[in-house]
């Protein structure tokens, strides 16, 4: 997967080249591009942004700096990018967005600023826009490294697809609690059926744990997942009884 991302700070996508996203490179599985948008500005100032048209705060990033850097980045490869905005207006990424778009084998991640870009660059060159979350960041910085993160992450190869298919979300359900050494900690112990050796019960266990866990924390997700007669009592009981949440 090749990830070019157009930003006016690229120096601060250093976390996408340390730990896991720096194996993926180094593996060659993934390739990470950043560009930055003042190489298309204007003037010795290199200026990229202007006021708006009609007043208001603020400045808004240009049509045309955007347009000639979304192009040149365009053909720095055959392969056409699916450009990708992020902006609080996008829609609320999720696990099922992600590995949709995991199967791309480009991206431009387009980081705004300010009060945003050009609306005629959505209208034209922008194919998919993205929130992470219904806040406001100063940038697209934070919000294009956490989606490049969950991407290179789902590049096969990067880490073990055992361990993707077991996650939060992957399953539609949270994760089941974990554990290791030592067996007590400070006078807790673990639970019992961990240290049985009985890989049928544990596997159990770990199930009706993730499915306790969604229903007192994320009992929304619940309602997309197909739970058998058995799971459906254990989280219906959960919710009658109203399972006291996390402290
Ligand atoms: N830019 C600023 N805030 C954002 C958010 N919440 N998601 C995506 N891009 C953003």
């Amino acid at each position: 997967m090749r990830l070019d991302i157009l930003t006016l700070f690229p120096e601060v996508f250093a976390p996408l080249f340390a730990s896991i996203p720096a194996r993926a490179q180094t593996s060659g599985r993934v390739k990470v591009e950043l560009h930055n948008l003042r190489d298309w500005g204007r003037g010795r100032h290199r200026q990229v942004d202007d006021v708006p048209f009609g007043g208001g705060p603020g400045m808004v990033i240009q049509a045309e700096p955007l347009a000639a850097a979304i192009r040149a980045v365009q053909a720095l490869d055959p392969k056409p990018a699916r450009v990708v905005y992020l902006t609080p207006q996008g829609t609320p990424l999720s696990q099922a967005m992600v590995e949709e778009m995991a199967t791309r084998p480009r991206l431009l991640l387009l980081c705004g600023h300010y009060e945003g870009i050009d609306e005629r660059i959505r209208e034209t060159l922008v194919e998919q826009e993205v929130s992470i979350g219904d806040y406001v960041l100063s940038g697209g910085e934070l919000p294009a490294m956490v989606l490049a993160d969950a991407l290179i992450r789902l590049v096969p190869g990067v880490i073990d697809s055992e361990s993707v298919a077991c996650e939060s979300f992957s399953t539609g359900i949270l994760d089941h609690p974990h554990y290791s050494r030592p067996a007590v900690f400070e006078g807790r112990s673990v639970p019992e059926v961990l240290l049985s050796g009985h890989h049928g019960r544990i596997e159990e266990w770990r199930r009706e744990q993730a499915l306790l866990n969604t229903a007192r924390r994320r009992p929304d997700l619940l309602a997309r997942v197909e739970l058998n007669a058995a799971e459906r009592r254990l989280v219906g009981g959960c919710q009658e009884r109203g399972v006291p949440s996390e402290p």
